[in-house]
């Protein structure tokens, strides 16, 4: 059977060159990079080759602007509350939007545990804010403000530029979540305006449990673990070497090859987007019809749940993800379905497909011809099917709203 795996904005499998090159820092130089002998010195070299491919890819001016953590949700942690806790004497008062991925909205719900207050912007139906609610948000209290630079599950890219430079006049710091964007579409932290911006190496080819953390020079901000000196003091513990040149390595290749694969994955998603808005009805798109990352396409089929339709696709070979988030251990639709103006009945439809480097022309065909009659039959079975009227819980096909529901709340893991 063919096998399309159609979930890159989950995780990437590793480049054979990514490999290769951590393979390196695994056997022959397994030195410790904070020691002084010949050992320790080659692999020294291999970190600071890794942060000039980072600085090189991202734009930054030098350096000592990148801390390398271990993925996505440490460099945003290390972002927001390093930002919190530096600027405290300052106000208690952050911004953020309700689209973001935990990564930001759990470190935010942690710092309200702690006295600070949070405004959490509402969206629009395509997943956007304005630059305009951010500058109405904000007070003589705020000291952050972070708006993701694309949405990990509807795709929507955000106009950071224009929301950053409402920061900077009000001399707020501002930080972006690019782990979906970095190595996908052009990011430039001058032309971005970011103070800090945070990404993950396993969305682009890398390792998985690697990150960077990029903070501006000046930008007021304190450490959040404390030990050794490693990564100037701002991350401690002695360094994911093949980690890290397995980061540095997939974002340099990422971005020798983003201008022709954004071309081409741009193609396979307006493609999978007209062919099934056309040829099946009750869908709704999700995410913003242009603005959006490459590879990524996202609907809601009415009268039809995500995990069926996941396990149904699964069974042709096809690997894509559903925001009905039952696989990642949570019974709630997505936070950003809901917050987009979906109801949890047809959050529950949600599919996510996102493209990479090896999906081919074929792929996107295949899944084509697989989709109609999987949302046919799931829609013949269906108690949502029209007319019915469905427990709002999706788990339940009992169709009765006083029943009793019996199932335990479980946290939201999401990728
Ligand atoms: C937008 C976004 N932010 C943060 C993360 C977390 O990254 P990591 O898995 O490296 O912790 C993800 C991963 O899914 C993501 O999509």
């Amino acid at each position: 059977m063919r096998k399309v795996y159609f979930d890159h904005a989950a995780t990437t499998p590793v480049h054979p060159a990514v490999a290769e090159e951590m393979m390196k820092y695994l056997t022959e130089d397994f030195g410790n990079p904070s020691s002084i002998h010949a050992f320790g010195r080659v692999v020294r070299k291999g970190v600071e080759h890794a942060r000039q491919q980072v600085v090189a890819a991202i734009g930054a001016s030098s350096v000592g602007e990148i801390a390398f953590t271990s993925g996505g949700t440490e460099a945003a942690n290390m972002a927001i509350r390093g930002v919190a806790y530096a600027n405290r004497h300052k106000g208690n008062h952050i911004i953020t939007t309700a689209g973001e991925h935990n990564a930001v909205l759990g470190p935010c719900k942690q710092l309200e545990k702690e006295g600070f207050a949070v405004t959490v912007l509402p969206l629009d139906q395509y997943g956007l804010i304005t630059p305009q609610q951010v500058a109405e948000a904000i007070t003589d209290k705020t000291i952050l403000i972070s708006v993701m630079h694309a949405n990990n599950e509807i795709g929507t890219i955000y106009p950071i530029r224009e929301i950053s430079e409402i920061a900077k006049e009000r001399k707020i710091i501002f930080h972006t979540d690019a782990t979906q964007t970095v190595g996908h579409i052009p990011v430039n932290v001058d032309e971005l305006g970011v103070n800090l911006l945070t990404f993950s190496a396993h969305k682009i080819y890398g390792p998985k449990g690697a990150g960077a953390m990029y903070i501006r020079k000046g930008t007021f901000w304190q450490p959040i673990t404390y030990g050794g000196g490693q990564e100037r003091r701002r991350r401690p513990g002695t360094e994911n070497v093949p980690g890290i040149v397995g980061l540095g390595k997939a974002v340099e290749l990422a971005c020798e090859n983003m201008k022709s694969e954004a071309e081409r994955l741009s193609g396979y998603r307006d493609r999978i987007i007209s062919e099934v808005l056309d040829n099946i009805p009750n869908t709704i798109l999700t995410g913003h019809p242009v603005n959006r990352l490459p590879g990524h396409v996202s609907f809601c089929f009415r009268f039809i749940e995500g995990e069926s339709m996941l396990l149904m696709l699964d069974m042709k070979g096809i690997a894509i993800s559903s925001g009905s988030a039952c696989t990642s251990g949570s019974l709630e639709p997505s936070h950003v379905l809901t917050a987009i103006g979906l109801t949890k009945e047809v959050a529950h439809g949600s599919l996510r497909l996102t493209m990479g480097k090896d999906n081919t022309q074929e792929d996107v065909e295949y899944f084509l011809e697989a989709l109609p009659p999987i949302i046919a039959r799931l829609r013949e079975m269906s108690p949502l099917g029209e007319g019915c009227n469905p427990c709002a819980c999706s788990t339940c096909t009992i169709h009765d709203e006083e029943h009793d529901h019996g199932h335990g709340e479980f946290e939201e893991d999401e990728i």
